[in-house]
């Protein structure tokens, strides 16, 4: 049991490096199963999810290698193997190879996902896309078994924008006869580097990034190279780092409009910030404001940086509202926040947070990957000496947190148990 110990109330300074997007890089490790032969990715963060996601594709015959921040995927021999509850459990984005299994073997049977720490997470809308075209869907005994012939092209409406309906139903419509249409896709930056790696690999897909994305059907893809997209998450988790300790960071490998929602709410609070080419500046001026924050899927303020920012309304003053639309139980931080001090009562979907002037170190557990990453953030800030446990949710999706986050100037050490 590992556990993360930081000495707070040192103030962040320096440059950063943000790594290539977990949320891009687990359905395009996805989509190599589509692309027969020698993919090669770069840019690819060294994470837990990404690990689980090469030991599935390795499960389902692909060779996977890795060289630095470089991935080859030969997927030459890839078959269409049942896919465990014990290999689903350990990561719910195993669910991405729903579609591009049944795209290209016609078949495919996976655990269902179930529930996870911030909600239920069911895959109807997966299912219902992929019904549309053709497959025929059996939940039986804990399995999603979904089989056609050839999948055929359709019209799909989502009832809510479902990153991961939207990117399996893409993948598997790739190979599809005809065209498919999904109406009221999610429009995620991380589904337009899908369609970027797809189309690279041959396939022909227009209008991801918008809410209506059509894919005509093709034969067969080949294999490519790709380059993620840099993290978005993880440069709204620095930035936060900033504001929290009084700091002034530079952030660098940032495609500047996929930050805007939290650079529009982090100004709002009363950071500053400056953007530039592929850089972001963040400094604090000393005034925070309380703000009101809303949950929405892209372009809205994500779901993945609300943890973080309940952290930093924690101790700015006045009262903040902070409404989680997307997942139904994503304020698990909020009791190891009261932990160290904090003034937060949760009401259904919304947290009241009203501004208490320090936090003080605590013991408190990550819950999961973000929860945890706004635990370091609050321990940043915090007067004393802070213990994180459990940390392997961190490492889920951040490379070397604590090793960017010393390099700034923070006092924060993992201890090996
Ligand atoms: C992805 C991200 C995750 C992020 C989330 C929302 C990856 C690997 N993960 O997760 O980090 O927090 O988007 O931005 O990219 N829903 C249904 N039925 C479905 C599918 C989803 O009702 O079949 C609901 C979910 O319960 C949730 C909402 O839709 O309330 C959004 O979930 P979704 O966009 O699918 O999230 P993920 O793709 O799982």
């Amino acid at each position: 049991m590992d556990r993360i110990i930081i000495n707070g109330g040192n103030r962040l300074k320096g440059v950063i490096n943000v790594s290539g997007a977990k949320n891009a890089v687990l359905p395009i490790l996805g989509a190599s199963l589509l692309c027969p032969g020698i993919n090669v990715i770069y840019d690819v963060p060294s994470l837990k999810d990404v690990e689980v996601m090469s030991s599935l594709l390795e499960y389902l015959g692909a060779s996977v290698s890795r060289n630095g921040k470089i991935i080859t995927v030969d997927t030459s021999n890839v078959e269409a193997r049942d896919v465990s509850e014990e290999l689903m459990r350990r990561m719910r984005a195993s669910n991405l190879v729903l579609g591009p299994l049944l795209g290209r073997f016609g078949k495919v049977r996976i655990s269902q996902p179930g529930g996870c720490n911030i909600g239920s997470r069911p895959m109807d809308l997966h299912l219902k896309g992929i019904r549309a075209l053709g497959a025929s869907i059996k939940e039986q005994w804990g399995y999603i078994t979904a089989e056609a012939g050839r999948l055929v092209g359709s019209e799909i409406h989502l009832d809510v924008p479902s990153v991961g309906a939207t990117e399996n139903i893409i993948m598997a419509a790739v190979l599809a006869k005809g065209e498919t249409i999904i109406y009221n896709a999610a429009r995620e930056p991380e589904i337009v580097d899908l369609q970027t790696f797809l189309n690279k690999a041959g396939a022909c897909i227009k209008g991801a990034g918008t809410s209506v994305i059509r894919i005509k059907g093709v034969g067969s893809l080949h294999p490519c190279k790709h380059r993620v997209i840099p993290d978005r998450i993880e440069a709204g988790t620095h930035m936060v780092a900033a504001a929290i300790t009084n700091g002034d960071i530079t952030i660098q490998n940032v495609i500047t409009e996929h930050i805007e929602p939290m650079v529009a709410k982090l100004r709002e609070a009363g950071i500053d910030v400056e953007m530039e080419n592929n850089t972001v500046h963040v400094r604090a001026t000393g005034k925070r404001y309380a703000i009101d924050i809303r949950t929405m899927p892209y372009p809205g303020f994500p779901t993945d940086m609300q943890p973080q920012m309940t952290a930093l309304l924690s101790v700015t003053p006045g009262t903040s509202l902070i409404t989680e639309n997307i997942f139904e139980n994503r304020f698990k931080h909020v009791p190891e926040l009261h932990r160290m001090g904090a003034d937060i009562k949760v009401e259904s979907r919304t947290a009241v947070v009203c501004g208490v002037k320090k936090l003080s170190g605590a013991t408190v557990r990550a819950t999961d990957l973000r929860a945890g990453a706004a635990l370091v953030l609050a321990g940043l800030a915090a007067e004393g000496t802070t213990v994180i446990e459990c940390p392997e949710h961190i490492d889920r999706g951040y490379e070397n947190l604590e090793e960017k986050y010393r390099q700034l100037g923070a006092d924060i050490y993992r201890e090996r148990v």
